[in-house]
């Protein structure tokens, strides 16, 4: 059975019994308290909390997916024949409708029956019971009815209880599956709801969220030694050079993976959150492959391999092939500056503290894990928390900067996107942010596809906009990006919102960016004329609002600035008059 093979018998099992098929989110979750995607259960979050209906939004209240996870806790793991920092997980989710029986007999049907894996390999394990939580007896119970006793464990909380996702949400007893002594699956039965201050209370209606790793049950299906070994990594990792040691031929196969699809879902390699991370995995990268003095077609050809092979299922890898291309050539080029430098600087260094690790990652970009490995006995006190302390040090500082802009007042528009005090200023963000709309679709008409938003932050003096795009705007250009969306405003266009299905917004060619999130159901803005036959629509993105009724109302759009923010990155701060 092929991975893929795997993928679609997984879906077709949970379609035929109910379940509406959900496209992955993104690896940018809508969820600020999280910094990446890290379960399948992530988008479902509202459905789990009661606060959002599943038979309005997919008709049913049982889902299936196959989610694009990556796991930053992991990736001190990677290089093991079982951890990666970009996953795939298998999941399937009841919203107040099924619970533990129907699960945990439809997973033993799975791994049987789809999978042909054999009774005596399997086994489970139930939550033992705390003050908290009692003994998960109804699921000690279904377990019995395909598994004889030595085959089910009681497992303590750290095992057997699972969430919240990020610092609050729906969380409860969990059941872990393994075949021989992999763990392939995790049943968590959403019982309760986990509060910022750690308060646990009972969720209105009970939910189901289990998820498989992807990679780890093809492993088992495919009979191979290592998740390494399977059809989809196998022939990437042996194009690498023979005498690279595997655990580096791991990590290096892993993080190419995990940023190709980190770049795609609109990431970019910079110093703070989610950047940060992409970062440090595009730089670890560059460095073994330095060391081995490796020449770079070599990663471009798995590259290409990657967009193609996973573009079938996620289109938006090819849609990006050459963004994503040219991001980590240019981010490579970047670091190879320093790189040998720092590398000389760092083998000359005696003992590393956290301080120096930090000087060396700043001065010349090298990553901790990087430090951590050539600084070798130099580095055997160096540690992650350290490092990261310093870090956080550093981040403060900068931060304070940013926090006496808006000094602590009460907000009484914060989106995170759009920022206003009061109603005087609500008004001005509202225009200023159609006007971004219109400038997005302005650049794009101008400079086609390769325009993407990165970012923007919108307060009642400006917009602030971010944008993909290799080089700076002539004077020429700005004008003409000024001039096409003052044409629009001139010609009173009027604005509309629909809400409808995520799959159809897709296919209504909305624009949509990381940082939206990909619910269900979402609103779409258009603005254009749609009195025209057909009619004719200027700017149709994916966004949650507010938006002035007719571009008029927005005034005179004027760009202020524009700057570079990182490879391949560019800010354009304009502001609207009166
Ligand atoms: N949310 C569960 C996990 O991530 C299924 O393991």
């Amino acid at each position: 059975m092929t991975s893929w093979e795997l993928r679609n018998k997984f879906l077709k099992f949970f379609e035929d019994k109910g379940h509406k098929i959900v496209p992955s989110s993104s690896l940018m979750p809508d969820d600020p308290s999280v910094l990446l995607t890290t379960a399948g259960m992530q988008q479902f979050k509202p459905y789990f909390m009661g606060k959002a209906d599943p038979r309005r939004d997919f008709g049913t209240r049982r889902v299936a997916s196959i989610q694009k996870c990556f796991r930053t806790s992991d990736i001190d793991e990677v290089g093991d024949e079982t951890h990666m920092t970009f996953f795939q997980m298998l999941g399937h989710f009841s919203f107040g409708d099924y619970f533990k029986n129907e699960t945990i007999e439809w997973t033993y049907r799975l791994l049987t029956e789809i999978f042909e894996i054999s009774k005596d390999r399997i086994s489970a394990s139930v939550f033992n019971g705390d003050d908290k939580i009692p003994f998960d007896s109804e699921s000690y119970e279904a377990w019995s009815r395909f598994l004889s006793p030595e085959k089910i464990r009681k497992g303590p909380r750290e095992d057997n209880v699972w969430g919240p996702a990020g610092p609050e949400g729906p969380c409860g007893a969990a059941n872990e599956v393994y075949v021989d002594d992999l763990e392939v699956a995790t049943l968590v039965f959403m019982e309760y709801h986990t509060a910022k201050d750690g308060s646990l209370v009972t969720l209105p209606s009970k939910g189901v969220d289990v998820g498989w790793g992807f990679e780890r049950i093809v492993k088992i299906v495919q009979n191979k030694e290592t998740i390494f070994d399977i059809d989809i990594l196998k022939p990437h990792l042996e194009l690498l050079p023979p005498e690279l040691p595997v655990a580096k031929k791991r990590v290096m196969i892993d993080h190419l993976r995990g940023c190709v699809f980190l770049l795609s879902d609109g990431i970019r390699p910079s110093n703070k959150e989610a950047g940060y991370v992409l970062r440090r995995l595009l730089r670890r990268l560059f460095v073994y492959e330095y060391r081995a003095d490796m020449v770079w077609p070599i990663l471009d050809g798995i590259l290409h391999d990657i967009l193609h092979e996973y573009g079938e299922f996620y289109p938006a890898l090819l849609k990006n092939s050459a963004l994503i291309r040219a991001e980590i050539e240019t981010e490579r080029e970047k670091f190879l500056k320093t790189l040998e430098i720092g590398i000389l600087y760092l083998e000359k260094m005696g003992e590393i503290s956290a301080k120096s690790a930090f000087g060396l990652y700043e001065t010349y970009g090298i990553p901790y894990e990087v430090i951590k490995e050539l600084g070798g006995e130099h580095a055997a006190k160096l540690d992650r928390a350290g490092f990261d302390e310093e870090f956080k040090k550093h981040q403060e500082i900068s931060r304070a900067g940013a926090e006496k802009k808006f000094g602590g007042h009460g907000l009484l528009l914060d989106t995170g996107e759009l920022k206003a005090a009061d109603e005087e200023e609500l008004k001005r963000v509202t225009r200023l942010h159609t006007a971004t709309h219109l400038m997005q679709a302005a650049l794009r008409k101008i400079f086609g596809d390769r325009v993407m938003q990165a970012g923007s932050d919108i307060t009642a003096e400006r917009t602030r906009f971010d944008f993909s795009f290799e080089r700076k705007l002539t004077d020429e250009e700005i004008k003409k990006v000024e001039g096409l969306v003052n044409w629009a405003v001139s010609k009173k266009f009027e604005v509309n919102m629909k809400e409808m299905p995520y799959e159809d917004a897709v296919k209504f060619e909305a624009l949509y960016f990381f940082k939206e999130k990909y619910p269900p159901v979402v609103k779409v803005y258009s603005v254009g004329d749609f009195n025209a036959d057909p009619p004719e629509i200027f700017s149709r993105e994916f966004c949650g609002g507010p938006h002035v009724k007719n571009t008029v109302d927005i005034g005179h759009f004027k760009i202020l600035k524009q700057e570079s923010v990182g490879a391949g990155l560019r800010r354009i701060r304009a502001m609207v008059e009166p």
